[in-house]
């Protein structure tokens, strides 16, 4: 399933992918004319079900999108207004729109040099250093704001390091909500469990988004909150409704943030082949892997050992960059910047106070990061193209580093 057309590579190709289950996704759009139900009802119950149960949650709740996911998780959870969220600067802006709708101020952390995701040292070095404690709770010590909860990026596919996470946020009494709107099926080793855990069931609560690109992508926009609390979930299937307990009797002021019967059908329906596309997403990236080993150049994404990646990116890190993302341009190679300007770095944040320097290897790595074509079906000879154009002369002998 690959558009590859005319010498082209899409960087993700959903209408191949769409083509392979069009007829069962036409038959849920008549269904859903004929049932004529499309807020709500028996096919989003059904798809929650399924999306815990295959989240290893307890609930799931079905809402608009993934910044509505996040929003909800964390006022689900006790954020309140003018408390202060701990995360990271290279992710979607939309992790910091959800701390900042919550009505709380954003904190950022370094990140990892290789994983690319929250870095725990950093994070305890924020909590040891720029807070402090008394009666019990943590307070950021410049802005007078507590701290009461870690949002951790599992970015690009790869969850982030939540055992320590879920140790020190624990020692200083934060609640941890996953921003896993990237790592449907990704997995983590805990300790603290002893088993395979995956994103969506290791904190308070997880956000999901189904963006059409996402692993798990509707024809639209749509999101989920995972979590094992029954009072989180209640919480935000009645604001995500405007605030009902029963029609027109309203026990909070809530929002619109329903998910359509018509998504819940869609995602039902991809669901199903989740794990299969995620397994052809992880042999891409081995394939990638290859073709880059032993370069000089280029620097391939990490898979923590504790981790396995659902690559929803492939993220390699190059220097002039800028150069090699015209080059496979201009050969009809689309690349992507997951994310070219940290957060922390952005105008719509300058009021979290931070400055260029404040997160170095966050900085370093936005300037190298270049996000190259990855979806289930991509072909091992455009992936030999690509890398022929990265490597240059490094690239002799290409063709048999393939398997
Ligand atoms: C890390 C991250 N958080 C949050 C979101 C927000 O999801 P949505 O676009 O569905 O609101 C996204 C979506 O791109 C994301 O990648």
């Amino acid at each position: 399933m690959n558009k590859t057309t005319g010498g082209a590579t899409p960087f993700v190709d959903l209408a191949s992918h769409h083509v392979e289950i069009e007829d069962e996704l036409v038959g849920a759009f008549r269904q859903a004319l004929r049932e004529s139900s499309f807020i709500g009802g028996a096919a989003v119950e059904d798809f929650e079900s399924r999306f815990a149960g295959f989240c290893g949650a307890r609930f799931s709740s079905g809402v608009a999108n993934g910044t509505d996911a996040l929003k909800l998780a964390l006022v689900a959870s006790g954020v309140k207004p003018g408390d202060t969220v701990v995360t990271v600067a290279n992710t979607f802006i939309a992790t910091v729109e959800a701390i900042s709708q919550a009505g709380a101020l954003a904190a950022f952390v370094d990140i990892d040099e290789k994983t690319y995701n929250m870095d725990p040292a950093a994070l305890r070095r924020y909590l040891d250093t720029a807070c402090e404690s008394t009666g019990g709770r943590t307070f950021d010590k410049r802005t007078k704001s507590p701290v009461t909860a870690v949002v951790p990026v599992h970015l690009y596919g790869q969850p982030a390091e939540m055992d320590a996470i879920l140790d020190i946020a624990d020692g200083f009494g934060l609640t941890v909500i996953e921003d896993a709107c990237q790592a449907h099926g990704a997995k983590y080793l805990s300790r603290r469990t002893g088993r395979w855990m995956k994103a969506g069931s290791m904190g308070a609560a997880a956000a999901f988004s189904f963006y059409p690109g996402k692993n798990l992508g509707a024809c639209g926009d749509a999101g989920a909150v995972t979590t094992n609390d029954r009072e989180i979930i209640e919480y935000i299937k009645m604001a995500r409704d405007h605030g009902q307990s029963r029609k027109y009797i309203h026990e909070i002021e809530g929002c619109n943030s329903r998910l359509d019967a018509i998504q819940a059908m869609i995602l039902r329906i991809k669901l199903r082949r989740l794990s299969e596309w995620n397994e052809m997403r992880r042999e891409a990236a081995r394939v990638y892997d290859r073709l880059f080993r032993g370069s000089e150049k280029v620097i391939t994404p990490a898979e923590h050992p504790d981790a396995r990646h659902v690559y929803h990116l492939y993220v390699i890190r190059v220097r002039n960059r800028e150069a090699h993302q015209r080059r496979l341009s201009e050969a009809g190679v689309s690349t992507g910047l997951h994310y070219p300007v940290p957060l922390h770095l952005q105008r719509a944040c300058a009021r979290f106070g931070y400055l260029k320097g404040d997160l170095p290897v966050t900085e370093r790595v936005a300037d190298e990061i270049l996000s190259l074509p990855m979806y289930p079906g991509l072909r091992p000879s455009d992936q030999e193209r690509i890398a022929a154009l990265i490597l240059g002369p490094e690239a002799s002998g290409i063709a048999d580093r393939l398997p």
